[in-house]
């Protein structure tokens, strides 16, 4: 048994004309209409695929195809939302895999004693709300459903208010149920896999991440005028923190990485200092006693830098996902998906964050990671090879099928 590469091809090449970017990128913000548009196309091939479709008070979305007991189902899925100028496989890969797996289960007449499914996750990137992997996590029951509905983007729009617009607040409870396995595949988004020339990463878990935000409240001033002497420039602290988190996986080694990714500035004119400094510090590391360390390096470099620039600042940090390892069956099912298709694969750490982790939490749960060409994602230059991806996929359809339960 193994996928339909066309049709696959076919399907990601429809979908990632939802909110393509002129760079052939994609830009397809969760709970945008380009969300919405991409939705309804994933649901009307998942109705033509003959799947039970619901969408749950999160928006996630729940596909089943049914099984030969009434058993707990074997997910498989990942997110359909998009950085901006993100790239067209991080989320939609995995989902468009796990629609194809359904589709070849069909096409070769497989029947299952445990039902198969598949799910597509609300707001997994966080990049229009945060935290990251909301819909999984409100399904874990990490995040209480009201707290993700008050998550406010930019704008101050709310996520509750975005999922009724583009009728997306559906009528299931969003609460752990019983799964008998959850698999995502998904690009790997480092270089790991294409510098040794492997299709396929067996995913043995994934890293501590650790998201804080910080504003730095400086005095708003005239450019011109004021002497250098009595200022209090929050751009000018901001600067120093950056440095600072830079300065972070110097001191400490290892694996640690330490990125800041948004910066707001206001007023942001060319003629008056700074009054006000927003930035986010996302901090990940293999071992969560290393971020905890971290954490103390970073609020000691933040009070210093507020010091020197005579600035006051709050600093939060709120949200935080332990260290996952997956589960070791779901891992040989993976394993041993692979070594039965003869390609190439080998054990890999996940330094993404996934809707796995949160999942990992309420069933056995696995991954697959294909190869990102130059390691790269979250850019428009993502790009996975059409081999690669067929060897994930049908990586992804024999773990599957064999965690269901083939009935012969
Ligand atoms: C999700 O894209 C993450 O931040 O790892
Ligand atoms: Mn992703
Ligand atoms: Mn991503």
């Amino acid at each position: 048994m193994r996928i339909n590469r066309k049709r696959l091809q076919e399907s990601m090449d429809a979908l990632g004309r939802v909110g393509e970017t002129r760079g052939g990128g994609l830009t397809r913000l969760a709970l945008s209409d380009e969300d919405r548009r991409g939705r309804d196309l994933l649901i009307g091939w998942m109705r033509e695929a003959g799947l039970s479709v619901s969408v749950d008070r999160m928006g996630n979305i729940v596909g089943q195809r049914a099984g030969a007991e009434g058993l707990p189902p074997v997910m498989m899925g990942s997110h359909a939302d998009s950085v901006p100028t993100g790239g067209k496989y991080d989320g939609q890969l995995g989902v468009l895999c796990a629609l194809e797996a359904i589709r070849s289960l069909d096409d070769h007449r497989v029947r299952t004693r445990h039902p198969v499914g598949m799910i597509i996750f609300t707001n997994e990137e966080g990049a229009r709300f945060q935290p990251a992997m909301l819909g999984s996590a409100v399904m874990a029951g990490k995040i209480p459903l009201e707290d993700a509905y008050n998550a406010r983007d930019r704008d101050g729009v709310r996520l509750g208010d975005e999922l009724e617009r583009i009728g997306y607040l559906g009528p299931e409870p969003c609460l752990p149920r019983p799964f008998r396995a959850y698999l995502e595949l998904h690009i790997e988004q480092g270089p790991v896999l294409e510098e040794e020339r492997i299709p396929v990463g067996v995913v043995e878990g994934i890293v501590a991440i650790s998201w804080s935000r910080l504003v730095l409240r400086g005095v708003q001033d005239h450019a011109g005028p004021t002497p250098m002497r009595i200022r209090h420039d929050a751009l000018v602290a901001a600067a120093e923190v950056i440095r600072g988190v830079r300065d972070i996986p110097r001191r400490i080694g290892g694996d640690i990485v330490a990125t800041v990714g948004r910066l707001d500035v206001a007023p942001n004119i060319p003629n008056a200092i700074p009054g006000r400094a927003g930035l986010s510090i996302d901090l990940r590391d293999p071992e969560d006693a290393t971020l905890d360390r971290a954490l103390g390096l970073l609020d000691r470099a933040v009070k210093d830098a507020a010091r020197h620039e005579g600035v006051s600042y709050e600093l939060e940090h709120y949200w935080r996902v332990p260290r996952t390892p997956f589960h070791l069956e779901v891992v040989g099912a993976i394993e041993a998906a692979a070594r039965s298709l003869g390609c190439g694969y080998r054990r890999i750490l996940s330094g993404a964050g996934h809707d796995a982790q949160y999942m990992a939490t309420i069933c056995p749960t696995g991954m697959v990671f294909v190869p990102s060409r130059g390691g790269r994602s979250h850019c428009e230059e993502e790009f996975t090879a059409m081999d690669d991806i067929e060897h994930g996929a049908n990586t992804l359809l024999l773990a599957a099928a064999s965690l269901a339960g083939r009935v012969e």
